[in-house]
């Protein structure tokens, strides 16, 4: 698959997801306008939209209709905005920039962006539970818990607690290894595994996809770790030079700048081994996977 293509893919879908949350946030004429903007303010217009494109891409590998899986793309990116809006706030990472424009705290306040990302975790669900998301309860179901999973203890939380710990432990290799799993690979996972849950591939079916998602994960989150350490705030549309300011242990603190990039490289190409079996229809997986280690935002 050509570059143009991807981008065309990530186009492609930013436009629907700005558009579905669009529809799917209308403003109420009563003071809860207020938060129903900042939630807007949030969702609309700003991120990479990478979970929704991850979905999708798998949904469409299993012949998925696309409203269904634009809406399932929403519900975990309401996940992954909440839990941007909540580590932003200054009881957190006290960040003043996200996705090129002040964070939610700064344009609007605490308080709001507090309450805009509890409704925004739970809109997700609402809107996985709607018939129109699927008509068959087990699928919704299986979404439901496949989001839940990944969002909580078990997940981003989890890895969210242990980030902030890593502030004032030494973290070894395995231990940073886990945390970025639950952090950051948790919900890529999770954007995934609802993809072919739309797709009724049956649980056994979802090894190799898995596999892939795990590999990706933890190279997503490396670049994430070298982007804070050498990116450019302008280009990254948010603050960096963060972790080694909070004492924080990364894969870059750890192995070094040069051997996180390699391990990274050398993650995704195991990725792509992951999709062996399959032909053409996984192509975007396939260079979702290598835009992963060469993004610089
Ligand atoms: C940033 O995620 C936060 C992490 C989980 C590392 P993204 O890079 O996917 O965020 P967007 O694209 O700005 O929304
Ligand atoms: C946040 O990780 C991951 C989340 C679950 C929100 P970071 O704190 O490293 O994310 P950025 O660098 O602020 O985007
Ligand atoms: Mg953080
Ligand atoms: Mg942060
Ligand atoms: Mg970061």
């Amino acid at each position: 698959m050509s570059t143009g293509m991807l981008r065309e893919a990530m186009a492609g879908i930013a436009e629907e997801i700005d558009r579905a949350f669009d529809l799917l946030l209308p403003v109420p004429g009563d003071p809860r306008a207020r938060l129903v903007e900042a939630m807007r303010y949030a969702t609309i217009g700003g991120g990479k939209r990478l979970r929704p494109l991850l979905l999708s891409a798998t949904a469409a590998m299993y012949g998925v209709d696309r409203d269904a899986a634009v809406r399932a793309g929403c519900a975990i990116e309401a996940i992954h905005v909440y839990s941007l809006i909540h580590d932003d706030l200054p009881c957190m990472d006290n960040d003043a920039l996200r996705h090129g424009k002040p964070t939610l705290h700064l344009a609007f306040d605490e308080a709001t962006a507090v309450l805009a990302g509890d409704a925004l975790h739970d809109f997700a669900f609402e809107i996985l539970a709607d018939t129109a998301t699927s008509a068959d309860p087990f699928v919704r179901i299986e979404l439901v818990r496949a989001l839940g999973l990944a969002s909580g203890w078990q997940g981003m939380a989890g890895g969210q607690m242990m980030d902030l710990v890593a502030e004032t432990s030494e973290f070894d290799l395995p231990t940073v290894t886990r945390l970025q799993q639950l952090k950051t690979g948790a919900l890529l996972g999770a954007s995934i595994e609802m993809g072919a849950i739309l797709g009724r591939v049956p649980v056994e079916g979802r090894t190799h996809l898995r596999g892939y998602a795990r590999d990706i994960g933890l190279a997503f989150q490396i670049v994430d770790d070298l982007i804070d350490h050498e990116g450019d705030a302008a280009v990254a549309g948010k603050a960096v030079g963060k972790d080694a300011q909070a004492g924080k242990e990364t894969f870059v603190s750890l192995l070094g700048a040069e051997p996180a990039r390699q391990r990274a490289h050398m993650l995704v190409d195991q990725a792509v081994t992951h999709l062996a079996s399959h032909g053409q229809e996984a192509d975007l997986l396939r260079a979702v996977a290598r835009y992963i280690v060469e993004r610089d935002h």
